[in-house]
């Protein structure tokens, strides 16, 4: 027979249990990984919150507060070039944010952007361009900057970061990915490695937000 101070004790379990749960429903943990088809990437620096969760196929939707700086969403590892096609919504103009399609390569190490949009920093400031692309009726114009003991793939390292930055910033369309690639190194000289993850990311940056963005090959 079940005694009647077990019952108690079960429930009590049971309650205080909740709002862990509550908790825990509010998002992933950051990491690695697949869900429903698709690679999925959440890093954050661990300041503030960030509530991401992975939706159907490429989706996935989150809620970031006074965070430090954050990076998250699906697409593919390895990430080869591809033609991508994401929608959803995206309303960080007001601050300090970047919806992008963005990746990684190895040897060399290299943290690349196609920046789709940008809130209140330009990511472009302070550097010169050094060529243009058309991709889907946009322009986009191509830079390098250089990041200096920062956190990358393999740890803490120094690397460079290659950027396409649409004049018009647009939430959903497609990106010939090859393109940018291949214009990088033709006008930029700018050399990519071994393929390692490609994901329609949001990030963000000492800002709170939201974004619901859904990926797919086009
Ligand atoms: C993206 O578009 C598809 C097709 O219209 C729609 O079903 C889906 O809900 C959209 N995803 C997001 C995140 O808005």
């Amino acid at each position: 027979m079940v005694s009647f101070t077990l019952l108690l004790t079960a429930l009590a379990a049971a309650v205080t249990a909740s709002p862990l749960q509550a908790v825990q429903e509010r998002g992933i943990q950051p990491g690695q990984g697949t869900h429903d088809g698709f690679f999925y990437s959440f890093w954050t620096d661990g300041r503030g919150s960030v509530d991401y969760n992975n939706g159907p196929r490429g989706s996935y939707r989150v809620t970031w507060n006074n965070v430090n700086n954050w990076v998250g969403g699906k697409g593919w590892k390895p990430g080869p070039p591809r033609k991508v096609a994401y929608n959803g919504t995206w309303n960080n103009y007001n601050v300090n944010s970047y919806l992008a399609l963005y990746g990684w390569t190895t040897n060399p190490l290299v943290e690349y952007y196609i920046v789709e949009a940008y809130g209140t920093y330009n990511p472009s400031s302070g550097t010169s361009r050094l060529g243009t692309i058309e991709d889907d009726g946009g322009v986009y114009d191509i830079y390098k900057t250089r990041r200096v003991n920062q956190p990358s793939i393999l740890g803490t390292s120094t690397f460079d970061q290659y950027w396409s930055v649409r004049r018009t910033k647009r939430v959903g369309g497609t990106i010939d990915t090859q393109k940018h690639f291949d214009e990088w190194k033709r006008q930029g000289n700018l050399q990519l490695g071994t393929w390692d993850y490609m994901i329609m990311a949001s990030e963000g940056y000492q800002s709170s937000g939201s974004a619901n963005i859904e990926v797919r090959a086009a």
